[in-house]
């Protein structure tokens, strides 16, 4: 069993690869931008070209399999983990910044079984960036081994959020308090890159300490979960409890110190569930 699912990485490799070429020659093209949740929740017809792509070439190779997918839970599949074989994948993460062309967009794709993660593949479309993970043997970008910051200190942590769609002025509220509690703190910086599997990526090299986000969904957490816990980091609830998939809020960090800090530092707000109908 343990070497199928070897073969489906390197299936999930080879997509990404062809999805990010596909990502590459769509930003150059005119792009239809619509809108899904929010006036600011972004979708293009790339996004679903993409996702199209890859879901018929894992269906192809793995019938069986179950996948939850952006574009297709837009429109109306159920996004529910099962203890089946599950894709889950994000064929454009960064939907923003590929309709400006900020060069900050990455093709996910995670794979769990019996609801645990066992895969993830991530590929930054414009600077061919690889990174990998799978349970048990290790994470990797392009190859080469990936450790996480191990440091303790959060005063020297440099972290990452993402501002998600809701823009409500209690959203925006909580959101900015959120950021100011941390700023005061004072940590050494705050960034937002708009990509948030691609800021998740960064904490799996080490380039920051941490992650924090509410409102993000599955396919933005799934991969890049499995990719920071195998280079030696945490990701958890940002209420310190485990990490579920589906809560649509997520703390990641190198040190366990770092993540419990941050826990203690944010004020909720509520997204609802990827899984809720
Ligand atoms: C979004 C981006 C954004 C983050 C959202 C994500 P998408 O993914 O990563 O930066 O704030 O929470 O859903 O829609 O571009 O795939």
């Amino acid at each position: 069993e343990a070497e199928s699912w070897a073969e489906c990485l390197d299936v999930a490799v080879r997509t990404a690869l062809r999805a990010g070429q596909m990502v590459r020659v769509s930003v150059m093209q005119e792009k239809r931008v619509s809108s899904k949740s929010t006036p600011t929740d972004l979708v293009t017809e790339a996004d679903q070209h993409v996702e199209e792509l890859i879901i018929s070439t894992l269906r192809e190779k793995f019938p069986s399999h179950r996948f939850i997918g952006e574009e297709s839970s837009a429109a109306g599949e159920k996004c529910v983990l099962t203890d089946n074989p599950t894709w889950i994948i994000d064929p454009i993460d960064g939907t923003c910044n590929f309709v400006h062309s900020f060069p900050m967009v990455a093709v996910s794709i995670g794979f769990a079984v019996k609801k645990q993660l066992e895969f993830g593949v991530i590929y930054h479309c414009f600077d061919g960036t690889l990174y990998t993970g799978r349970r048990g043997h290790g994470a990797f970008c392009n190859g080469v081994r990936l450790h996480v910051s191990k440091e303790k200190d959060v005063s020297k942590a440099l972290i990452l959020t993402e501002i998600g769609a809701k823009r409500d002025p209690h959203t925006l509220d909580v959101f900015l308090g959120n950021m100011k509690q941390l700023l005061s703190t004072p940590v050494h910086g705050v960034r937002i890159i708009g990509s948030s599997t691609l800021a998740l990526c960064q904490v799996a090299s080490g380039a920051a300490e941490a992650y924090y986000q509410y409102g993000l969904h599955c396919w933005d957490i799934a991969a890049a979960a499995l990719i920071i816990t195998e280079a030696g980091g945490c990701v958890i609830d940002t209420t310190g409890g485990p990490l579920d998939l589906m809560s649509r809020r997520v703390v990641a960090a190198g040190s366990q110190e770092i993540a419990d800090y941050i826990v203690q530092q944010l004020k909720p707000i509520s997204y609802g569930r990827d899984d809720d109908d």
